[in-house]
């Protein structure tokens, strides 16, 4: 089976084309980095208005560079949530209008279960049963999955995301958005001794996460320190390390309490080296962990048409060409 998928729950348009034999065919993204710069963040009306004008020429790219015709596809996968609304009913809209005129189904996918299986796209995918900590930039979760589609939310955060919270440093430090790649370049300048950040929620039980508490503490850090460039660099390690080292304890503990020995690590956090190093050591403990390829850890749209093809080939599809999307869509309603 030979699937679209769609992405544009934010602000990159991602497309791709998935086959259930082949693999991969093709894929393209767009990335509005620059259009959301000036403005320090993303400005959700300019997002939708640019996935317009992005969407239609990036499918004919990917059609074009898996050299198959519009005609050879065979579903339709769209992100339909969560997401900023106006955003997703771009390539929502874009999705059901193609799918009703090349008479294909259609299907909804969650962001959240794409990043999820995002890992499945490279060689020696993981087998389910496995823990998978996803770290985006608007949702942080430890999910126990028995299999696709069958999620258990362990742990996740009660304020904001690891992703945002790298952000809103990384804005504190002067760095412009977006802020996580930029804050870990600026980390690798720091003195890991200097100043050392609480662990958040990680001497009590449970797999929640809190990380707005960090925000405060690095803000009264520089306040207290001065604003210089060494300091910010100090500030960026001890904040990266506090954040992979909360992140690091609660993996351990949901591996743990589900006896699984498999970890898929994705979601744009999933990028940062200092967590991929501090996580390697749960190799020793006979851990086996799973990433993306560096492109597919933030937004893309590989990982959505995997996720729809896997839900096309069980036989699931939109009931109608109707379009709905979702700003908040817990994988917890999509479980079965
Ligand atoms: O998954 P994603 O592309 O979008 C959402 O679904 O939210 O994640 C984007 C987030 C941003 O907050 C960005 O700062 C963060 O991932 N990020 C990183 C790194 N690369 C991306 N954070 C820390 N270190 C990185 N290397
Ligand atoms: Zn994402």
């Amino acid at each position: 089976m030979r699937v679209l998928g769609i992405e544009t729950s934010c602000d990159e348009t991602g497309i791709a084309l998935y086959d259930s034999e082949e693999g991969l065919l093709a894929h393209r993204l767009y990335s509005q980095v620059n259009l959301h710069a000036q403005f320090g963040g993303v400005v959700p009306e300019l997002a939708s208005r640019d996935h317009i004008q992005r969407l239609i020429p990036l499918i004919k790219e990917v059609v074009n560079a898996a050299k198959i015709n519009l005609r050879d596809i065979d579903g339709i996968a769209y992100t339909a949530g969560p997401g900023l609304v106006g955003a997703l009913l771009v390539g929502a809209v874009v999705g059901a209008s193609l799918g009703l005129a090349l008479n294909v189904p259609t299907i909804a996918v969650n962001h959240m279960e794409g990043h999820l299986v995002a890992p499945m796209l490279e060689d020696n995918p993981p087998k389910f049963p496995l823990v998978a900590l996803l770290v985006s930039g608007g949702h942080t979760m430890l999910v126990k999955v028995e299999d696709f589609g069958v999620y258990e939310i362990l742990g996740e955060s009660l304020d904001d995301a690891a992703g945002e919270a790298f952000d809103k440093v990384a804005k504190m430090l002067h760095l412009g958005y977006p802020g996580g790649p930029a804050l870990a370049r600026l980390a690798e300048l720091g003195n890991a001794k200097r100043f050392v950040f609480p662990r958040p929620m990680t001497n009590r039980p449970g797999l929640d996460f809190s990380f707005s508490g960090l925000k405060t503490f690095a803000l009264n850090t520089l306040c207290e320190n001065g604003d210089d460039d060494q300091t910010r660099a100090d500030i960026a390690y001890a904040f990266q390390e506090a954040v992979v080292d909360a992140l690091l304890i609660k993996c351990k503990r949901a591996l743990l309490k589900t006896g699984f020995n498999q970890l898929i690590v994705a979601g744009g956090v999933s990028a940062n080296k200092m967590l991929r190093t501090k996580l390697g050591n749960l190799e020793e403990e006979q851990i086996k962990i799973f990433y993306p390829r560096l492109e597919f850890c933030t937004d893309n749209g590989a990982m959505i048409a995997y996720a729809g093809c896997q839900r096309l080939l069980r036989g699931e599809q939109n009931a109608s060409y109707a379009v709905k999307v979702l700003a908040r869509w817990s994988l917890t309603e999509i479980s079965n």
